[in-house]
């Protein structure tokens, strides 16, 4: 994935702008990093839109698939009101227990729920709950078919669903590619062809993070 220069520059000129400096955020960065798990969060500015989405859409209820060390689900977290609830999967024992540790460093964890095991054993276990109004799709992009089918399982008419990393630096044109990250979108852009349920758009983004793409949908 290209890494442009300018895009990065202007994240920064957008971050130094329009997101407070916040020694929460850095702290988790610092402690990610430390911690040894891949830099592969959203981006400070792709952290703001979905906070900023949250709050538009009057979100309660949140579920996030893939926490990594919980940099996204802070930023969702925060833009929750006082009741609200976000739940976050992660497969990897070592990256929730990061996670853990900087969701209560953020003073957060009355609010975040963090689930370890692989997304597929949790999302069955999750019916019984209310239902969500927020789907943040952020993990093994191999299975991101099953995940919007749960998606439209654990939530009502009118939820708003975000899937990251759905461009990959162009990699999503490649009918022939063996990267299953890449099958696995490519499956998902064809199910929401004229799905049923799922009204879709996407938007290529370019910053720090390189070349890729948010996928955004509301369940009809
Ligand atoms: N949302 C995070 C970044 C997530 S990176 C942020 O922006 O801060 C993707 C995460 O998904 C990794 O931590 C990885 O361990 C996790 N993951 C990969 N496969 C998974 C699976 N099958 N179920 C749950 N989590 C998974
Ligand atoms: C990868 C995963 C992500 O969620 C991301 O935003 C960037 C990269 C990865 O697995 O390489
Ligand atoms: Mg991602």
């Amino acid at each position: 994935m290209s890494i442009n220069e300018t895009w990065t520059d202007i994240d920064a000129y957008i971050s130094d702008h329009l997101l407070p400096s916040d020694k929460t955020m850095e702290k988790v960065l610092r402690a990610n990093s430390e911690a040894g798990l891949p830099a592969i969060d959203v981006s400070p500015p792709q952290a703001k839109m979905l906070h900023l989405l949250i709050k538009i859409k009057g979100s309660k209820r949140v579920l996030e698939l893939g926490t990594l060390g919980g940099y996204s689900s802070i930023w969702m977290a925060r833009a929750l009101p006082p009741e609200g609830q976000l739940v976050t999967l992660e497969a990897e024992e070592r990256h929730a227990e990061v996670a853990a540790s900087n969701i209560r460093m953020a003073d957060l964890d009355y609010k975040i729920n963090i689930h370890v095991g692989t997304a597929l054993d949790t999302l069955p276990k999750l019916a019984s709950e209310d239902p969500f109004d927020f789907i943040f799709i952020d993990a093994d992009k191999k299975n991101n078919c099953e995940y919007i089918q749960w998606a439209v399982e654990l939530s009502e008419s009118g939820a708003c669903l975000i899937i990251d990393n759905v461009v990959r630096g162009g990699e999503v044109l490649k009918e022939d590619s063996l990267n299953e990250d890449v099958v696995g979108i490519r499956k998902m852009f064809d199910l929401l062809h004229d799905h049923p349920r799922i009204d879709s758009t996407a938007i290529q983004t370019v910053g720090a993070k390189g070349h890729d793409g948010f996928l955004m949908a509301v369940i009809k």
